[in-house]
Order: C-alpha cells, then structure tokens, then sequence
C-alpha cells in the first residue's frame, strides 16, 4: 500500500531523521513538506527541509508555514538541543532550490482536497499549521485519512515542563483546535517515544551505510551531548521518526481510545488530558469532540531495526 502524506516539521535532529525515512521508505508517497516555527525559526525550518528533501532527490517541494504560536509569543529556541542551525551547528551550506511561494496550510487544504480520503498527514512540530488550514477550511477533517501526531503525554509526563510536551505547548490554543477538530488523530506521545532509545551504536552503523547516515550522525553531536549531560544516556529519544513508523508499522504499537483536551492554563500549559473512553470519570467536559488512538506503549527494539533497515536498503 502506497501512503500519500504531507509531512509538516520544525527540523530539528530528530526531525531529520524522520523526513529522511519517509522520503526514502519505498511504500510513502511524500506529496510536500510543510514547515513550521518550533526548534527552530520557520526560516530555518524551510532551509533545513529543502537540505533533506535534496538529499533525497525526489523533487519533493517545501512550503513554509508559521512563524509564530497562534495566539502566543515564541518561547526561545532550544539551540542547546539542536544547535543554532537545527542541526548541531555543523553550518550547512544553503541548498540549491527555495520553497514554493505557496503557504503551508493553504497548500494542505489544495491537497487534501484534491485527493480526498486518500492522505495522512503527519505533524511533528507545533499544530500551528494543521490549525490553520482546519480554521480556514473546517471541512478538511472529513476528508483526510489520518493524522499522525509527534506530541503531548498521557502518563508518562513532560518534557519542556513536568507536564507538557514541547510541540504541544509551544502552540496549545492550536492542538486544541485539532484535538477538536474531528480529524482521525493518532497521538504519538512521550509514553511512547520516551521508550524508544537511538544508540551512539546504531548512529555509528547508520553512518557506516550510506551519505544520508553520515549526515545524521554529524548533526547528532549536540542532540547526543544534551541527553548525555542532562539523563546521563548513551543514546537520545527517536520522537519524530517514532511516529513515522506508527504509520508504516502500526503493528508495534498499542493504543487507548479517548478524547484529548489541551490545557491552556499557565502553570499547565500544553498538557494533553486523556479521557479514555473505557474508563467512566466522575466528571468529563464532554463537547463531544471526536475520540482519537493514543499510542501508550511500543516494541522499542523493532523500531529501531525498522529505521535501521529502511536505511540500508533505500537511503542513499
Ligand atoms: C518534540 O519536540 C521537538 O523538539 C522534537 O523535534 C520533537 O518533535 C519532542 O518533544
Ligand atoms: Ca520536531
């Protein structure tokens, strides 16, 4: 089966290495990349996609998305975890072509609608851009496949605060809008991308293979640097790429039904709050929203083998 997606991100290291599998991954049709504000400025976002969508050698085209939260101000980025550039200060040199001059949700809405029923999205950046295209074109919801998300926590708490999870809460009022939305969400969270671990080994084998695993591991310097100083780890979470494979091999995840709130509160600020649908509560604020799968846990092992392989066998 051929997956026809859009692929919205912030990249990003981890962002790398999961628009670097599903470029190459021989069953995903990547129709455009999509960029967004989050790890990096959007600026860097795009310039950064267009390195990897040039790697790859599809011709696949960019289209930059927000520079900003909807309603909020950009928290500073995190250049002590991905590098001032995005990827590990290693200064790569501009790539050939621009992004398309086309905005980012209005090119997912043109998509969407021309291929009707036959798109997944995947979002692993803030929801900026799916809450805009939704806002502008409510009736995309009914209309799109899935949409895979990189973002939020159920039990397995934060990562930027106790409680929330660095996409969600850089644009909360946004994945709001789409955990409303109605739109058939998959949530790859930290209870699951908190328990699948890239070793320095297996970066040093990606090298081994092919230019694509050389670049990542070059970029991976601070991201390695920063799970190793602050967790004391020989290796950094797979979040984005993680939630790549959900798609390709839903087979190694479990989920939970539920409904997904978005907390905008100061003190809680992004935190996702999973009502399961099995599970009676006192009280539920129930509008109704649509219920979505909550990924909660994950045969850690057999992703990483699944990235390894897509690796060797189709990056270049
Ligand atoms: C998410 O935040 C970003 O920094 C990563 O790229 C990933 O998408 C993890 O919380
Ligand atoms: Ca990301």
């Amino acid at each position: 089966i051929m997956n026809n997606i859009i692929f919205d991100t912030d990249p990003g290291v981890d962002d790398a290495f999961a628009l670097l599998y599903a470029l190459n991954h021989p069953n995903i049709n990547v129709l455009g990349i999509t960029t967004v504000f989050g790890n990096v400025p959007v600026e860097t976002s795009t310039k950064n996609a267009l390195i990897l969508s040039e790697m790859a050698g599809k011709g696949t085209i960019v289209y930059q998305g927000a520079n900003k939260p909807l309603e909020r101000k950009v928290i500073n980025y995190p250049s002590f975890i991905h590098g001032q550039d995005g990827f590990g200060d290693t200064n790569h040199p501009h790539p050939k072509f621009n992004a398309s001059k086309l905005d980012a949700a209005q090119f997912i809405i043109n998509e969407i609608n021309e291929n009707s029923g036959n798109i997944n999205l995947v979002a692993v950046g803030p929801l900026t851009n799916i809450a805009n295209s939704i806002k502008q074109d409510p009736s995309i919801a009914n209309k799109v496949n899935s949409l895979l998300i990189m973002g939020g926590s159920w039990l397995a708490g934060g990562n930027i605060t106790p409680v929330a999870e660095a996409n969600i809460y850089n644009d909360p009022e946004a994945a709001e809008i789409v955990f409303k939305s109605g739109l058939p969400i998959i949530m790859v969270g930290l209870d699951v991308t908190h328990k699948v671990f890239l070793s320095q080994k297996d970066i040093d084998k990606l090298s081994s293979l092919n230019n694509s695993g050389k670049f990542l591991k070059k970029i991976s310097n601070i991201y390695m640097k920063f799970y190793k100083d602050t967790r004391n780890m020989d290796g950094c979470f797979f979040h984005d790429a993680t939630a790549v494979i959900a798609m390709t091999n839903p087979e190694f995840f479990k989920y939970k039904v539920a409904r997904v709130y978005v907390s905008q509160d100061n003190l809680t600020r992004g935190q996702t709050v999973v009502y399961l649908k099995d599970l009676k509560h006192e009280t539920e604020i129930n509008d109704n929203r649509g219920f979505v799968q909550v990924l909660y846990d994950v045969e850690s092992k057999k992703v990483i083998s699944e990235y390894l392989k897509v690796a060797k066998n189709y990056m270049h």
